[in-house]
């Protein structure tokens, strides 16, 4: 069950604070092993951003939803971001000893453990996208969904395997919209089912979505190798260190915050016609492209 939730005249801060107390509420309500427990609220509630169920609720009010509606879908996907972040500071993966400030789920509770939390995660994150009131089966869908293609860039950016006929920019842009484009485009997505949008604000709110999505991981990006550890929270400067591909090692940093510019410019077009319901939209991008953690 979720706790009540006025959703006239919040506040982000207030928003917010609602996100977290839904996070916590759904992690406690679960009969789970108590170290499982404490590992996946570790991973859980132990700070970020909330960006992706900001986006998942101000969709569902810019298509002219009742957000209460798309809360179990904000909390979902940022469970499954959340078991995103577990799985990839792995040793199997990026090897990451710093998240959020302090030590990774694997460091603090042991490999076997940070493997499971991420896996409850995951199969908690899908019954709360089915618990919605509207748009259950197609939000479930959507987040399923985007989760195999997330799964499938962290394949490209952690092993390669790209089409044979893809240049550097292409295999590039794939590992982006995969491995983070997706869930952020889901988020959007969770949003306006949860609002029965129309098709066309629907379509409106896709493509906003894939846009902020691949913005924000060349914003990650460029902080990771602009950036201290002590103020990003996370090892900066690993994606080189790592040989990864990322837009400022193909592009240049220059280049790369020039595109941050020009997919700004591509989501204030898009959100025209929304009108004045799409405010907090703008300035969640606005927010997103000037970043500095
Ligand atoms: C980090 O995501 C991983 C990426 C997809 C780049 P966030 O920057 O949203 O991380 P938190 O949730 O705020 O810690
Ligand atoms: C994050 O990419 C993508 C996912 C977690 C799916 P990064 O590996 O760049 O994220 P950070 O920099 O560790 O947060
Ligand atoms: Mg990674
Ligand atoms: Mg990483
Ligand atoms: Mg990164």
């Amino acid at each position: 069950m979720m706790l009540e939730l006025k959703t006239h005249h919040l506040t982000d801060d207030e928003l917010l604070a609602h996100v977290e107390r839904e996070l916590a509420h759904t992690i406690a309500n679960r009969p789970l092993a108590d170290k499982l427990k404490e590992a996946a609220k570790y991973a859980l509630l132990g700070g970020g951003k909330r960006v992706r169920p900001m986006l998942c609720l101000h969709c569902c009010a810019a298509a002219r939803g009742d957000m209460q509606h798309a809360m179990p879908a904000a909390v979902a996907i940022e469970m499954i971001h959340a078991f995103s972040l577990v799985h990839d500071d792995l040793p199997a993966l990026d090897n990451d000893d710093l998240r959020r400030g302090r030590a990774t789920t694997h460091v603090a509770f042991g490999e076997a453990l940070a493997i499971l939390a991420g896996d409850a995660l995951l199969s908690i994150a899908m019954e709360q996208a089915l618990s919605c009131t509207i748009g259950a089966a197609h939000i479930a869908q959507e987040l399923a969904g985007a989760t195999t293609e997330m799964i499938s860039g962290q394949v490209l950016d952690t092993l390669g395997g790209f089409p044979k006929d893809f240049n550097p920019a292409q295999q590039l842009e794939l590992i982006h919209r995969q491995k983070t484009g997706a869930l952020i485009r889901a988020a959007c997505r969770m949003g306006a089912f949860a609002a029965a949008a129309n098709a066309d604000t629907l379509d409106r709110l896709t493509r906003w979505g894939e846009t902020m999505g691949l913005m924000f991981q060349v914003v990650d990006d460029i902080l990771d190798q602009t950036q201290s550890s002590e103020h990003l929270g996370k090892s900066a400067g690993k994606d080189e260190a790592q040989g990864k591909m990322t837009y400022p090692k193909i592009h240049g940093v220059a280049w790369s915050r020039d595109h941050v510019k020009e997919l700004l410019e591509q989501s204030e077009q898009l959100l025209k016609p929304l009108g004045v319901l799409a405010q907090p939209l703008r300035v969640m991008a606005q927010a997103l492209a000037t970043r500095t953690k």
